[in-house]
């Protein structure tokens, strides 16, 4: 398993990873929503801010975040990958590259949601704790914080 900074080369298997989980995502619901997503992904790169995890030519794991925000944009891992600190890693590396002190905030799935149930769980390991309730994408969500201070 490679843990890395994802390269421009690296879009279309980075993008069947994100096509595969998209039922997950409110948000990514169409064909031209996934286009948008790809560029989004591709600025990403270029910022530095894209991080895949690749096993045998494929990806098992995608993270894109903003150091400038203090922010976890998108995290998945394939289903067939998930349990094996994939994610636990990639977000280490993400870590290493925000300012020590600055909070780090993610939007995910509300408690109760069967959706968010993984989403949570890791993050809760991690140490986040509830932030505000919100509507994205016509869909419930809530931000949950990593305090640092
Ligand atoms: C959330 C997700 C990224 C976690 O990826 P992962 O690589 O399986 O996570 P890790 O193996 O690094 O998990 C680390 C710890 O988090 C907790 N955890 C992760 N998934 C969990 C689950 N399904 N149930 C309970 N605890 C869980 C555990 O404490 C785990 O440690 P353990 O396996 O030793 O008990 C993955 O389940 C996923 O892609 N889910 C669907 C997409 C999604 O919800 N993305 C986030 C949207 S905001």
């Amino acid at each position: 398993m490679e843990i890395r900074f994802a390269k421009a080369s690296d879009i279309d298997r980075f993008m069947d990873l994100v096509r595969l989980v998209k039922d997950d995502f409110p948000g990514l619901e169409t064909e031209e929503s996934l286009k948008e997503h790809r560029d989004t992904v591709l600025h990403f790169i270029e910022n530095r801010s894209a991080i895949c995890a690749l096993e045998d030519g494929g990806t098992a794991g995608v993270l894109l975040f903003s150091a400038e925000d203090g922010e976890l944009c998108f995290l998945a891992v394939h289903p067939l990958f998930r349990r094996r600190r994939i994610a636990e890693k990639m977000f280490s590396l993400m870590i290493s590259q925000m300012d020590v002190d600055k909070d780090i905030k993610i939007t995910t799935f509300r408690e109760g949601d069967p959706k968010g149930i993984s989403a949570r769980a890791f993050y809760k390991k991690l140490g986040f704790s509830e932030g505000e309730l919100f509507v994205e994408f016509g869909y419930p969500a809530q931000k949950l914080i990593l305090k640092r201070k």
